[in-house]
C-alpha cells in the first residue's frame, strides 16, 4: 500500500523557486550563459542554472549531450569559454586556478570508470582521499569505517578491486567521494552499465548523502531513472540547456525504480524515488 510522508529533504524548499532561477544566497552552483568549446568542439551554449545547497538534481541528456562537461566545469576540471561558473563563491577562471585545490576538498566526484587504485584495497582506496587531503591517520581509520559501513561494504574492506562486482566498486568510489565530508557529490553516470536492481541502490545511496546536507549532482542517460525521479531534473542535449524541471511527485514508500519497471503498466503509478529518510551518511 502506498504510503505518503513528507519529502526527506526539505532543505532548499526549491518548489517556491521558478524554474531555473535561486536566490543567490542559497546557490552553491551557478551557470550564467556558460560556453564551452575543447579546442575546436563546441560542448556547451549558452548554459544558465543555478543549484542551491543541499538540493538533490539529476542530469540528463543523450551521449554528447555536454553532461560530463557540466560536470567537470563545477569541479573546475575544466573553464568556461565564455559566462561565468561559480562555485561556493568561487568564480572559475584561470587566474583562480591556484585555489581549485582547496575547492576540491569541497567535492566528491564518483567517475563512471570507477578509477580505483586496482592494486589497492577497498579501504586503502577510501584512505587514500584522507591521505592526500593531510587527515590525522586516526581519524582516517574512523572515517573510512564509518563510510564502508554506510555504504555495506566494511566486511569486503581487505578486498581489491578486481575481486568487487560493478555495483560493489560504484560503491567503492562513493564512498571515495563521500570521506571528506563534501558540500558537493558529482555523479556521472554512477548507474552506468548497472542493472536496475543495483542501480537503485547507488541511486539510493545517492539520496542518504544527500540527507546529510550534501548537494548531490548526477548525471545518467537511462530513461528509467529519469522517468521516475522525483527531484530537480535538468535535461540538457546538443550542448544546451533544454529544461529544468523541478518535479513535486507525490512520495509513495512501497514503490520502488525496481517495482516501477517490472510491474505492469497499469499498475504502475508514477513514483518519486526517495526511500524512507535514514539515518544521516556522514556529520
Ligand atoms: N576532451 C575533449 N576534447 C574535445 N572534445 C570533447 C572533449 N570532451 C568532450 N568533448 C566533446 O564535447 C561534447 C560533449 O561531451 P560530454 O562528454 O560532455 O558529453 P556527455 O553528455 O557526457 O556524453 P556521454 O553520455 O557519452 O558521456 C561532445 O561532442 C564531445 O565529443
Ligand atoms: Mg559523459
Amino acid at each position: 500500500m502506498a504510503t505518503q510522508r513528507p519529502p526527506a529533504n526539505p532543505r532548499p524548499g526549491p518548489e517556491a523557486w521558478s524554474s531555473g532561477s535561486t536566490p543567490d544566497g542559497r546557490a552553491i552552483i551557478s551557470f550564467h550563459h556558460v560556453d564551452l568549446e575543447y579546442e575546436d568542439q563546441k560542448a556547451l551554449a549558452d548554459v544558465t542554472f543555478s543549484i542551491a545547497n543541499g538540493e538533490f538534481v539529476c542530469l540528463t541528456g543523450p551521449s554528447g549531450a555536454g553532461k560530463s562537461s557540466i560536470l567537470r566545469l563545477v569541479a573546475m576540471d575544466a573553464f568556461p569559454t565564455k559566462g561565468q561558473v561559480i562555485v561556493r563563491g568561487m568564480p572559475a577562471t584561470r587566474m583562480n586556478r591556484g585555489r581549485v585545490p582547496q575547492l576540491r576538498r569541497e567535492i566528491g566526484f564518483v567517475f563512471q570508470d570507477f578509477r580505483l587504485l586496482e592494486d589497492r584495497s577497498v579501504e586503502q582506496n577510501v584512505a587514500f582521499a584522507q591521505l592526500v587531503v593531510g587527515v590525522p591517520h586516526l581519524q582516517i581509520l574512523q572515517n573510512v569505517m564509518r563510510v564502508l559501513t554506510q555504504v555495506g561494504l566494511y566486511d569486503k574492506r581487505h578486498r581489491l578491486p578486481r575481486q568487487l562486482s560493478g555495483g560493489e566498486q560504484q560503491r567503492v568510489a562513493i564512498a571515495r567521494a563521500m570521506v571528506n565530508s563534501p558540500k558537493i557529490l558529482l555523479a556521472d553516470e554512477p548507474t552506468g552499465n548497472l542493472d536496475p536492481v543495483t542501480a537503485q541502490e547507488i541511486i539510493d545511496l545517492l539520496f542518504r548523502v544527500n540527507d546529510s546536507g550534501t548537494c548531490v549532482l548526477f548525471s545518467t542517460h537511462d530513461h528509467e531513472i529519469v522517468k521516475t525521479f522525483g527531484q530537480r531534473v535538468l535535461v540538457v542535449d546538443g550542448g544546451r540547456l533544454l529544461s529544468d524541471e523541478r518535479r513535486r511527485v507525490p512520495v509513495d514508500r512501497s514503490a520502488s525504480l525496481v517495482d516501477h519497471m517490472y510491474r505492469a503498466p497499469a499498475e504502475a503509478a508514477p513514483t518519486a524515488q526517495r526511500p524512507a529518510r535514514r539515518e544521516p551518511a556522514h556529520a
